[in-house]
């Protein structure tokens, strides 16, 4: 099996925590090449990794004959630019979230991506936490008919300048859309709060449904904070009862309104047996899942989890929110 060719662009922090480590773990892929516009964290990569090509360009990252695939993690701002490239030049992308920071950037990239037949995955990997996997399969066995979904996510650390919506709310929207099997959302309503120097540290969301489900988001930049204390959880509540996981695992709690057990001795707690991993804590697992899937995909021509559109789609809510907060009206008649 001759394993496909793949030059990382943009080697910062995800790219030596998450990409590279896990490219390592998956036979059917080889880093062939690195690239970044800093030579000193090539040198740095290239060296504990032991990768021969490095490029500062990303044009002869990609245009090198090694090269079958990209993995694009360098800032939002340059996603658009370098996708499309690597789009025009038939090499598929994986590409890190958000897909762009402006909506006709990202219309760009599913139109071409489609025009050109290149496959896209957009890099959402809660979609890969084993406590979501087990939990949207129970939702679908043990709640009934869905009402709402509620998201509380708080974090210590975002991108300022690309916003709270964009760099950290896009995870949830997408995470929502997969629960709801990509679902059409028909309105959107949202509020924002900003701090003094402009930076939103704040936002809630609310988003219906075709169905008549509703999502609740709470989004919370809390810079000083620490982990210890930040709460980011999900809850399903459905007609035959409800289910919750914190959103990076490991456990699940369900309440079933059927069940005699459930009814006289509460939730039950379920701990999903791919979470207990004493090797791979699952931060690391869901990257390595995301990733063995891109590759997999490839193999077997199928449609990635999280494609182009998704992409697109986690942008455009993100941007209604926004849009409903700075107009004051919510936004109905949606087909997103
Ligand atoms: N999925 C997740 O949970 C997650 C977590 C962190 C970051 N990210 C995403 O990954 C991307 C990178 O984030 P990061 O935290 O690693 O940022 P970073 O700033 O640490 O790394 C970005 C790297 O890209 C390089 N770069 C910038 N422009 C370039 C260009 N034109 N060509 C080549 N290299 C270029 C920079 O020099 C830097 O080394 C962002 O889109 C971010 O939103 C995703």
């Amino acid at each position: 099996m001759k394993r496909i060719g793949v030059s990382i662009i943009g080697v910062g922090s995800i790219s030596e925590s998450s990409h590279i480590p896990s490219l390592m773990k998956i036979p059917c892929a080889k880093l062939t090449s690195i690239c970044d516009i800093r030579p000193e964290r090539l040198k740095l990569l290239g060296t504990k990794y032991n990768i021969k090509k490095m490029f500062l360009n990303y044009k002869d990252a990609i245009d090198d004959s090694d090269t079958n695939a990209v993995i694009i993690a360098t800032n939002a701002y340059s996603h658009a630019e370098i996708a499309l490239y690597a789009i025009k030049k038939k090499k598929p992308v994986f590409l890190e979230k958000p897909i762009t920071l402006l909506i006709p950037h990202a219309e760009m990239i599913v139109e071409e991506s489609k025009k050109n037949k290149v496959p896209i995955m957009i890099g959402y990997q809660l979609r890969f936490l084993p406590n979501h996997t087990l939990t949207k399969s129970y939702m679908k066995k043990y709640i009934g008919q869905v009402y709402s979904i509620y998201i509380r996510a708080e974090t210590l650390v975002i991108k300022p300048a690309e916003s709270l919506l964009i760099d950290y709310g896009t995870h949830f929207f997408d995470l929502i859309r997969y629960y709801l099997n990509d679902q059409k959302i028909v309105s959107i309503s949202g509020q924002v709060i900003y701090d003094k120097n402009k930076i939103q540290i704040a936002a809630t969301a609310l988003l219906e449904f075709e169905s008549g489900i509703h999502a609740t988001i709470e989004l919370f930049w809390l810079p000083d904070f620490n982990w210890g204390v930040v709460d980011r959880s999900l809850t399903i509540v459905g007609s035959k009862g409800k289910i919750s996981t914190k959103m990076s695992g490991p456990d699940i709690t369900l309440w079933r309104s059927e069940s005699f057990r459930d009814k006289m001795l509460g939730p039950k707690n379920i701990l999903p047996k791919e979470t207990v991993n004493p090797y791979l804590p699952l931060s690391d697992l869901c990257y390595l899942k995301e990733l063995e899937t891109f590759f997999y995909c490839l193999r077997n021509k199928t449609k990635m989890p999280s494609n182009a559109e998704d992409g697109l789609k986690a942008l455009q809510i993100a941007d209604y929110i926004l849009k409903s907060f700075t107009k004051g009206k919510k936004f109905s008649g949606l087909k997103i």
